[in-house]
């Protein structure tokens, strides 16, 4: 797969990267990553997690990818990784690779689609994931999809529900409290700015250890 360095990209085997993952406790997968502030933070806060970071732009995430190869004592993380591709046509390395998936602020058709009950973005969701995993969706709820803004403006809890895909299962929609602190460009921008309120949608897949769910409130200063 195509690993974002900088401003250079490299290929990386699946065998390439499946030992490397085997380093870790756990993988977490970052969709849409964007510059890659989210996993870079993670990573920094838990060495034991390899923190994954995808975006189909690969110049995105290239000043947090270069940061990330610098000597530890300079910012240096091994422990994150930055793949160029979309959420649609991941590379066969990742399949069955992630403990925990996450998606921040989703924009245009990756947000029509989680609010379109894609079941093909769950299906491709659940290919990236093991057999437990825990997922968590951050949504802009001043920034609805244009079909949903002609209804009724803003995200709630409530309209988000209704649009999930059912084959998510039992998920939890809850509006994060103002304390909350996305470790994300887009989450920092959002909290510092107008502090529009932010959707959170979280879901178990199998036997989920409690120790994920404390995790991801960390990384949104929970
Ligand atoms: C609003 S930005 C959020 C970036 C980052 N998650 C944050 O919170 O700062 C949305 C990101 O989703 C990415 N994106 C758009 N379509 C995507 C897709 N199909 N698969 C994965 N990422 C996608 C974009 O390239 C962009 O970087």
């Amino acid at each position: 797969m195509r690993i974002v360095l900088g401003r250079q990209t490299e290929d990386l085997t699946t065998d390439g990267f499946r030992s490397r993952a085997a380093a870790y406790r756990l993988t977490l997968l970052d969709i849409g990553t964007g510059d890659g502030a989210f996993p870079y933070r993670v990573a920094g806060a838990y060495p034991e997690v390899l923190c994954v970071g995808l975006d189909p732009n690969r110049e995105a995430p290239a000043a947090y990818a270069s940061r990330a190869r610098r000597k530890p004592a300079r910012g240096g993380r091994a422990n994150v990784l930055y793949v160029a591709a979309a959420v649609e046509a991941p590379p066969d390395a990742l399949d069955a690779s992630a403990d925990l998936v996450t998606m921040n602020f989703p924009w245009a058709g990756l947000l029509a689609r989680v609010l379109a009950g894609d079941s093909a973005l769950t299906a491709a969701l659940t290919k990236l994931a093991r057999e437990s995993w825990a997922l968590q969706i951050l949504l802009n709820a001043a920034a609805p999809p244009p079909s949903l803004e002609r209804e009724r403006g803003l995200l709630t809890p409530a309209n988000v529900r209704e649009r999930l895909d059912p084959a998510l299962g039992p998920v939890r929609v809850t509006e994060l409290p103002e304390t909350a602190r996305v470790a994300s460009r887009w989450g920092g921008r959002l909290i510092r700015g107008s502090r529009r309120p932010i959707i959170r949608v979280r879901a178990d897949f199998g036997a989920v250890p409690p120790q994920y769910d404390t995790l991801l409130n960390a990384a949104i200063g929970l």
